[in-house]
């Protein structure tokens, strides 16, 4: 039997601005999918958040955009919305949800959908990911280690059913392409284009033979909307072990914190920071961007765990550079990188600016 991985997430509003979810609006959100199990329209679910995103972990045997699967994510980002964020006045009650009408795909409309339908294995450890305060392309980094550097993950040498390497599915997101590029073969030209973070973003990852390894959500809410109207904090659901990258490949490219978009009103990079689910709350500068990682065993569709990955001092020392970083990074103030180009700031004064000076610039002789 295939199951289904269904991964969904919306920020729908949040406590003392955009810091963290409310434990009512994850009850109101396990509530109603707990209904949907009980209907038999879902096998499982876990509700967790990673700062002001709710994060809903669904299982089935729908298969991928399937629409009463999307159409129960929808109507439970709605009924936490009227139920929760708005009576409760939180921060940015349904922010997320750009639509009033839902039509079948929850792509598009808002959330942030990161899906892969396959064979249970015997034994099938899979890992989710969710971050906040970034991009899709936050995942870029990590994700090329685990599946294409041998630097980080020893089985792509050492284990032969590693060795012939993976495939990578690549979107890019501003003219709505993908292509399909083979590692280690074609290593080279995927991280010219993986290099642009904003632009091209992994969606998802195969083996050799073509099983499914890694998916990602992909979409900008900005392009969504016509306008910058938020980041789309990114999930990812990575499978892991008997052939592909250990849960331990998998975490240990998380170990170094690389810079990403999205920081401080959408407009700074900062070092992601590896968090368990107790800090995944962005304070300083409305950060610095984290991720969680949580750990489980698919049974029969079930959903048996989490294990909460960053939960561990092994991920101390990763969390000292990134406030070490974080420092040198916000002394740069307005400047350039720290702050994004022009291009891809979610906030800008720019265009004021430049209107109110217009009379004033002069002609360089
Ligand atoms: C970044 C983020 C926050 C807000 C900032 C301003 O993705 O969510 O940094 O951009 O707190 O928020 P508003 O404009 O709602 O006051
Ligand atoms: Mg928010
Ligand atoms: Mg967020």
């Amino acid at each position: 039997m295939k199951v289904t991985v269904s991964l969904i997430k919306a920020d729908v509003g949040s406590l003392a601005g955009h810091h963290i979810v409310h434990p009512k609006q994850i009850e109101a959100a396990r509530e109603n999918l707990k209904l949907a199990v009980e209907t038999g329209l879902i096998t499982d679910f876990y509700v967790f958040n990673c700062g002001d995103d709710l994060e809903l972990l669904i299982t089935h045997n729908k298969g991928e955009d399937n629409p009463e699967i999307h159409g129960l994510a929808w109507n439970t980002f709605k009924i936490v919305t009227d139920n929760v964020s708005k009576p409760m006045k939180l921060y940015a009650a349904g922010q997320d949800l750009l639509s009033d009408a839902f039509s079948g795909n929850i792509r598009g409309l808002g959330p942030g959908v990161a899906e892969m339908e396959f064979e249970e294995r015997p034994s099938e450890p899979i890992i989710v990911f969710a971050a906040d305060k970034t991009e899709p392309g936050a995942f870029n980094l990590p994700l090329f280690r685990v599946f294409a550097d041998p630097f980080n993950t020893a089985g792509l040498i050492i284990d032969p059913r590693l060795h012939k390497g993976f495939s990578f599915t690549v979107l890019d997101v501003l003219e709505g392409l993908k292509v399909t590029l083979n590692c280690p073969e074609e290593m080279y030209d995927l991280l010219a284009l993986l290099g642009t973070t904003g632009r091209y973003v992994i969606y998802k990852i195969y083996s050799r033979e073509g099983l499914i390894a890694a998916s990602c959500s992909t979409t900008r809410l900005s392009l969504i909307a016509g306008r910058y109207v938020g980041k789309d904090d990114p999930v990812c659901i990575v499978r892991t072990q008997s052939g592909l990258p250990a849960v331990g490949e998998v975490l240990e490219a998380f170990a170094f914190p690389h810079l990403v978009a999205g920081w401080m009103r959408g407009s700074h990079y900062g070092p992601l920071m590896p968090v368990s689910l107790k800090e995944a709350k962005c304070t300083r500068f409305d950060g610095p961007p984290r991720v969680v990682a949580l750990g489980f065993q698919l049974n029969n569709g079930k959903l048996i765990g989490p294990a909460d990955l960053f939960d561990d001092p092994a991920f101390d020392y990763t969390r000292m550079k990134v406030m070490e970083i974080a420092d040198y990074m916000r002394r740069h103030g307005p400047f350039m990188p720290a702050r994004l180009g022009p291009d891809e700031m979610e906030y800008t004064t720019l265009p004021q600016v430049l209107e109110k000076l217009k009379d004033r610039f002069e002609k360089v002789k």
